[in-house]
């Protein structure tokens, strides 16, 4: 494999042997040395035209851990605040050595074009394009409720319910792909002018509304960030509202199963989309899904510049 710019770019065999590699990659995260020498020499790039925390820093100590250079690339600060275009930056990193350029971008299909237009030969891992793919998030989502649900190497007979601003969200499409490929049952309920057209093409039974999906008893809430910045003029609500009809708060964490996990891919709008007792309950995966990131980063890492692997 020598991008990853979508979860379409993973078949269930492939994607199963990431999150295995990644688990295994969660041991080394335990011992006092954690790296190892699979990536010296190798020079990876994060070019990020968005804000992140999580997933920048993660790759960039996933990148370290496996022994890469690595340099960031801070899009405010360079020359693409002088207007470069995605394509000249690509040629200069590749120039400057970079062997596999992470990119996060406010347009849908970045990452696709710089890995398939021919413009380097560098990998491409997406880290995130416009409300299209994130799929490092989705492959550290399946791990943490691989760990968490005890299930077998697929995700079979799990139910994931994925909750709110749908359309906009990049986690959400990447989760949807993913966890049908490993075989979970994914349903979705939101704000109709925030539910994508043809979600339901893409394997995901669409509830009415919040109290009858919990009712449908999930295996996992995965809650979603109201991602204003993304926002159309049509698609923006009053607070109060959508407090009152999405977000987890004290009575629907009240009625999920004991069981239930509660995920968020971060940042988390405490009080918005998710209260401070569900963010706080012991059943919430956050911090796992952050730690299981860097793992999973490890592995897409390694197999895109491991050179050995074609597949
Ligand atoms: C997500 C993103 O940037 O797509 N954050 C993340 O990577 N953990 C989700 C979000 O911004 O809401």
């Amino acid at each position: 494999m020598k991008h990853l710019t979508s979860i379409r770019d993973l078949t269930k065999d492939s994607a199963i042997a990431l999150l295995d590699s990644a688990q295994q990659l969660t041991q080394v995260n335990q011992r006092t040395v954690k790296n190892l020498p699979a990536l010296r020499g190798k020079t990876v790039v994060n070019l990020f035209y968005e804000n992140s925390t999580r997933t920048r820093i993660s790759f960039e100590i996933a990148a370290k851990r496996l022994s890469a250079d690595v340099i960031n690339f801070d899009a405010q600060t360079s020359s693409a605040s002088k207007g470069e275009s995605l394509k000249d930056t690509a040629q200069t990193l590749e120039a400057l050595g970079a062997a596999a350029i992470v990119v996060r971008h406010p347009m849908s299909g970045a990452a696709h074009a710089l890995a398939n237009r021919g413009w380097i030969s560098a990998s491409v891992i997406n880290a995130g394009d416009g409300r299209h793919e994130h799929p490092t998030q989705a492959l550290l989502d399946s791990l943490t409720i691989r760990q968490l649900k005890n299930s077998g190497t697929d995700l079979s007979g799990i139910k994931v319910l994925i909750i709110g601003d749908i359309e906009n969200s990049r986690v959400a499409r990447s989760n949807i792909l993913l966890l049908v490929m490993l075989g979970a049952t994914v349903s979705v309920a939101g704000p109709t002018n925030l539910l994508p057209q043809g979600i339901s093409a893409l394997g995901a039974k669409v509830h009415e509304n919040f109290d009858q999906a919990i009712a449908d008893k999930p295996d996992v809430v995965m809650m979603l960030r109201v991602q204003l910045e993304r926002m159309l003029e049509s698609q923006v609500f009053t607070t109060s509202q959508y407090i009152e009809n999405w977000s987890l708060d004290q009575a629907r964490l009240g009625e999920l199963g004991k069981a239930t996990i509660i995920m968020h891919p971060g940042p988390m709008n405490r009080g918005l989309e998710i209260s401070n007792q569900a963010a706080n309950d012991s059943r919430s995966a956050v911090l796992r899904q952050v730690e299981n990131g860097l793992a999973v980063r490890m592995a897409v890492l390694h197999r895109v510049l491991s050179g050995s692997d074609s597949s």
